[in-house]
């Protein structure tokens, strides 16, 4: 079915409905052009028939007559759907077809893609972001040792395979990734920290409630907020909240920066969550807890906020944690 994006007729399609012009005309929004997302795509090495159990139609005759491939909703397991109650703009209907927008960011470990669900002929429709983590030599492992090779597999072939960084382990290593990102999701957004809502998780892709406009403009990443738009002192209140249910939870995010919080009018949404840290059973739980208040404390106290109030939230997380 992915074939379906090689043909002129629906490229053109995607560019003309996508994002490409609003993101030149906007610099604050990642979108980036349809080319490297269009290579990328094409190079995409979990390109694997994912068609399944769906009636064929007269005009494709493996995929949807509209859209880019049916909903992959029913390939997920009830353990790889997001937590109840689910928000009701999830578009659970088989009938529902998935169209790409694109690529909203590129980043280090993973590719963030902007995808609508919809179902044909009914007016409903909902915008996802969609995290593929990459598994080809394109991603980096900095963050591996140590993250995941402690954790027990099964079997050990595939831990075998993990350590010689094979095609087959990498593709694991992608794999547990967003397995470990879907977790941490699912877990806290159950908790009430202002994370995306984990729709669903298939292989080594995430599917996740989109931070942004209707329009499908992503929202912007703190540290590219503009001055005016940006009312410190009630940011930082909003990031202290949603840290500290995390502490209460046993838990630092590990990598928090201003990179990966996004603010989408007013509203801050932290993101970028696989490596959280059990803080209680880490023997450096407290500095990674620190850390993370220290991280992105320099950004806001750049920006006028008060620097003994970055003192007061790193021990009010520790005393949250009972770590003091
Ligand atoms: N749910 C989302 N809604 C909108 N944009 C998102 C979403 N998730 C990620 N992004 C965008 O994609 C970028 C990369 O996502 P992130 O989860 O930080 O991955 P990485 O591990 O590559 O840093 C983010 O900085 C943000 O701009
Ligand atoms: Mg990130």
């Amino acid at each position: 079915m992915r074939d379906s994006f090689a043909d002129q007729e629906s490229f053109t399609r995607i560019r003309s409905k996508g994002g490409k012009g609003a993101g030149r005309r906007n610099p604050d929004h990642d979108f980036e052009a349809y080319e490297p997302y269009f290579e990328a795509y094409q190079g995409a090495p979990d390109d694997q028939d994912d068609q399944q159990d769906h009636p064929t139609d007269s005009h494709a005759p493996d995929g949807p007559p509209t859209g880019d491939r049916w909903s992959t909703w029913d390939q997920s397991t009830p353990t790889e759907k997001g937590p109840e109650p689910r928000p009701d703009w999830v578009v659970t209907e088989l009938a529902a077809v998935d169209t790409e927008f694109g690529i909203v960011k590129t980043g280090k470990e993973a590719d963030v893609f902007l995808l609508e669900r919809a179902v044909p002929e009914t007016g409903r429709r909902t915008l996802m972001a969609a995290k593929r983590y990459r598994d080809g030599q394109h991603r980096m492992f900095h963050r591996d040792s140590g993250y995941l090779e402690g954790r027990a597999h099964k079997e050990s072939r595939v831990s075998r395979a993990m350590a010689k960084r094979s095609d087959f382990g990498k593709q694991a290593i992608a794999g547990q990734w967003a397995a470990a990102e879907f977790t941490a999701l699912s877990r806290l957004w159950s908790a009430g920290v202002a994370v995306p809502y984990p729709v669903q998780i298939l292989g080594t892709e995430i599917l996740m409630e989109f931070i942004g406009d209707p329009t499908g403009a992503a929202a912007p990443r703190l540290a590219q907020l503009r001055a005016e738009e940006s009312d410190v002192d009630d940011l930082w209140d909003q990031l202290g909240a949603s840290l500290a249910v995390l502490a209460r939870d046993g838990y630092a995010h590990g990598d928090l920066s201003a990179y990966n919080i996004l603010v989408h009018q007013g509203r801050l949404v932290i993101i970028d969550v696989p490596q959280i840290v059990d803080v209680i059973a880490n023997p450096r739980g407290r500095s990674f807890l620190e850390r993370d208040v220290r991280n992105v404390g320099a950004w806001f106290v750049s920006r006028g906020l008060a620097e003994h109030r970055v003192d007061e939230l790193a021990r009010e997380l520790a005393f949250e944690a009972r770590l003091d």
